[in-house]
C-alpha cells in the first residue's frame, strides 16, 4: 500500500494511537531512532519494555531488504525511553518516498520531538576507513524525489521548508560526546542515492567532486519530512565499503550489514548516554 499526500494527517494520527496503545506509552517518547542496517543491535544492552511490528501499524509498509524487521520498540535507555524503529523502508524497494517517510509522519504525531537516524554508508572522501562513523553534517538529494511533493497544499503551515538548518548542530555535538573515546568518528556530507546498485567509479567520482563525503540510499528524505515537521535531527553513518579509491572487491549488501554490525557492537553504553543528554534538553 502506498501512502497518498491527502491521506497521510488522518492516517498518521491513527498510526500514532496505535503505537500509543500498542506500545502502553505512558508520556509521548522524546526520542526516536531509526536503525538502518547492520545496526539493529544499538539497543541489545537496553531493557525492552514492549514492541510492534511494522506489520500492526496503519500505513506502515513491509520492509524488504534483508536485515531490515521492520518493527518498532520501546527500550528503557537510563531514565527515559527511546523509541527504535528496527529496520527502514527504501525507495529502491519500490516504494514513494513520501511511504517511505511515514513513520516519521507517525512519530510527528505522537509528539515525538528528536530523531536521530542510523544507517550505513559508502565512503567517498577518501581519509575515511571501513567501520568509521560519520556525522552527517548536511546532505545532497537533488538525484532523489523530495519527500514533500504534493503536500504544499495540505492546510500545513506549520512546514519547514528551508534546506539549510536541517541537521541540529546540538544533537550532532552529543553524538560525538556519547561515543566510546576510541571509535573513529568524523563529519561529512551525505549524498543519496536511490540504489539498489552501488556506484560506478564514473558516479563516485561525481559525487565526490560534488562535495560529498558518503554516499547511501536513505536518510536525507526522512531527514527533511522531520525538519518539515519540526522535529530535531541528527544522523549518522557507518563507513561499510570505500568507494573511492575504487575497491578490489565490489560492495556487496551482506558486507555493509557484517561491518556496520561489528562497529555497532562497541556502542552498548551509546543509547543511555544519548537518551540523557537529549532528556536534559528536551524536558
Ligand atoms: N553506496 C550506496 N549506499 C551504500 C553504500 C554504497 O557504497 N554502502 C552502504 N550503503
Amino acid at each position: 500500500m502506498e501512502i497518498l499526500p491527502q491521506e497521510v494527517e488522518s492516517l498518521s494520527r491513527a498510526a500514532a494511537k496505535s503505537l500509543s496503545e500498542n506500545l502502553c506509552l505512558e508520556e509521548k517518547p522524546l526520542l526516536v531512532s531509526v536503525l538502518g542496517s547492520g545496526w539493529e543491535k544499538l539497543p541489545s544492552a537496553c531493557e525492552i519494555k514492549s514492541e510492534i511490528p511494522f506489520s500492526e501499524i496503519p500505513g506502515f509498509a513491509e520492509p524488504r531488504a534483508k536485515g531490515h524487521e521492520g518493527k518498532i520498540v520501546l527500550a528503557s535507555a537510563g531514565e527515559t525511553d527511546i523509541l527504535f524503529q528496527l529496520g527502514r523502508l527504501h525507495c529502491y524497494e519500490g516504494y514513494s518516498p513520501l511511504t517511505v517517510c511515514f513513520p516519521i509522519w507517525a512519530y510527528a504525531a505522537l509528539g515525538v520531538k528528536a530523531i536521530l537516524l542510523l544507517c550505513a554508508a559508502g565512503g567517498l572522501n577518501p581519509v575515511f576507513l571501513p567501520g568509521d562513523l560519520i556525522i552527517v553534517s548536511d546532505h545532497i538529494l537533488l538525484w532523489g524525489e523530495n519527500p514533500l511533493t504534493g503536500l504544499l497544499d495540505s492546510p500545513n503551515p506549520r512546514f519547514h521548508l528551508e534546506g539549510s538548518n536541517v541537521y541540529s548542530p546540538f544533537m550532532s555535538d552529543a553524538l560525538r560526546q556519547c561515543l566510546p573515546p576510541e571509535t573513529r568518528v568524523d563529519v561529512g556530507v551525505y549524498v543519496y542515492t536511490k540504489g539498489p546498485s552501488y556506484e560506478t567509479l564514473a558516479e563516485a567520482t561525481l559525487l565526490r567532486v560534488a562535495g560529498a563525503d558518503v554516499v547511501g540510499m536513505s536518510i536525507a528524505q526522512e531527514a527533511l519530512t522531520a525538519h518539515a515537521l519540526g522535529m530535531e535531527v541528527a544522523a549518522m553513518c557507518c563507513v561499510t565499503n570505500l568507494l573511492l579509491p575504487p575497491p578490489l572487491t565490489p560492495p556487496t549488501h551482506d558486507l555493509v550489514l557484517e561491518v556496520a554490525g561489528k562497529t555497532v557492537e562497541r556502542l552498548t553504553s551509546f543509547p543511555e548516554r544519548y537518551a540523557r543528554m537529549m532528556c536534559d534538553r528536551l524536558k
